[in-house]
């Protein structure tokens, strides 16, 4: 098992633990960290199936008491109601100061459980054990949690560090590959912003990575965790250059929204907006290596979409985009590919937008 050090200033400083069939040594160094060995393991039905009575025993084995909270599947889950759920059974848990909110699942577990760990008792240990590529390579480390409101998603949270990050990559062999590709988004996302040895890297392993061979998604999951790790040590508030892990997101959250969170699951729209990025710095005239096509045959490979609806219109777009929480007053702000492996952050005019998204919107059909 190999340990990675994530440091923060502001936040608690945490180790990432990575490796193949290591839930044993996961639990024993959590064991050791000094907590309450009273616990709660949220999780959803789903991965409960596969994976609560192993990691249930391997906590009991190093003396805990534990209590399990058991979710419906869904994103629908991600609400204030759920919150409230969780909380008469951390109550009925009877889970003090210092005892670890263990959640083991993919990024709704891992935001939802994040976010109860926060408030609950003014803020409670919790530990990350993810169980999908995408909580692997992204939602499970830099500390944001929330829910959402209905139809605006994301918009109540907070940043708050897990103690302790536990990624077995075993886990994995039960993953349907639709969900491998949505998590590949980011990992390809993460070569494409900083490093474009990781993105060939990608390309030329596809055949391996979609029979999810553990050395393989091990080697995979340890580059984008660098990455991520390099760029949220350096912002850990998300007021500066983190906001270059949006790129693709920008669109991305605009076609979520148009699709009311049904037609698009976020890997797919993602996928869709850095396409859309790729044609807008096109049109911007900034972009200085076209891999356009690379990224295109790359997506397609992974059953990703690459065309817009042809129904999509370009006022459509600009209303849905234009929603994001992340828009400002007069402008929205762009990650934009500038070379295979570099982007900067570009501002631009609410007033320029109808017209780019007309020329990008018939570059894509
Ligand atoms: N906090 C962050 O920084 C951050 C970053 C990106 C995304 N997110 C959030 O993450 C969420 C998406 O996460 P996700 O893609 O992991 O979705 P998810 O948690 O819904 O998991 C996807 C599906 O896979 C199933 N599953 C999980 N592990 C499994 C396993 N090992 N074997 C078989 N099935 C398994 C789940 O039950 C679910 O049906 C969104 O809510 C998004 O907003 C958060």
């Amino acid at each position: 098992m190999e340990t990675q050090s994530i440091k923060f200033e502001r936040y608690q400083s945490y180790d990432i633990l990575l490796g193949n069939n290591v839930i044993n040594q996961i639990v024993a160094k959590l064991s050791r960290m000094g907590f309450c060995k009273h616990c709660a393991v949220l999780t959803n039905e789903l991965v409960a199936k596969w994976y609560l009575e192993p990691v249930l025993a391997e906590l009991r084995s190093k003396g805990f008491e534990v209590f399990s909270i058991i979710l419906p599947d869904g994103e629908e889950q991600k609400s204030l109601q759920t919150v409230q759920k969780i909380y008469q059974d951390l109550q009925k848990a009877g889970l003090a100061r210092n005892s670890p909110l263990v959640t083991l699942g993919g990024g709704v577990i891992g935001d939802i459980g994040g976010f109860c760990a926060a408030t609950w008792l003014r803020g409670i240990p919790f530990v990350q054990l993810p169980t999908t590529l995408l909580s692997m390579v992204d939602s499970s480390i830099g500390g944001k949690v929330g829910v959402n409101l209905p139809n605006a998603k994301n918009y109540i949270g907070s940043f708050y560090q897990p103690s302790l990050v536990g990624i077995d990559v075993a886990v994995l062999r039960t993953l349907p590959l639709t969900q491998i590709s949505y998590g590949l988004v980011e990992a390809i996302k993460h070569g494409l912003i900083a490093d474009p040895a990781y993105f060939k890297f990608i390309t030329k392993s596809r055949g391996e990575i979609k029979t999810k061979e553990p050395a393989l998604m091990q080697r995979l999951i340890r580059r984008s965790l660098n990455i991520k790790k390099m760029v949220v040590e350096k912002d850990e508030l998300d007021k500066g250059n983190r906001a270059i892990l949006n790129f693709g997101h920008t669109f991305g959250h605009g076609l979520e929204i148009l699709g009311e969170y049904r037609r698009y699951h976020h890997g797919e729209a993602v996928s869709l907006g850095m396409l859309m990025t790729l044609c807008l710095s096109k049109k911007l005239g900034k972009l200085k290596e076209d891999y356009f096509e690379q990224l295109n045959e790359l997506l397609v490979d992974f059953s990703l979409p690459v065309k817009l609806p042809v129904e999509y219109s370009a006022l459509a777009l600009y209303d849905s985009i234009t929603s994001d929480k992340k828009r400002q007053k007069e402008s929205i702000k762009f990650v934009i590919p500038i070379t295979l492996g570099s982007v900067e952050l570009m501002d631009i005019p609410l007033h320029d937008l109808p017209d780019l998204l007309v020329d990008i919107l018939g570059m894509m059909k």
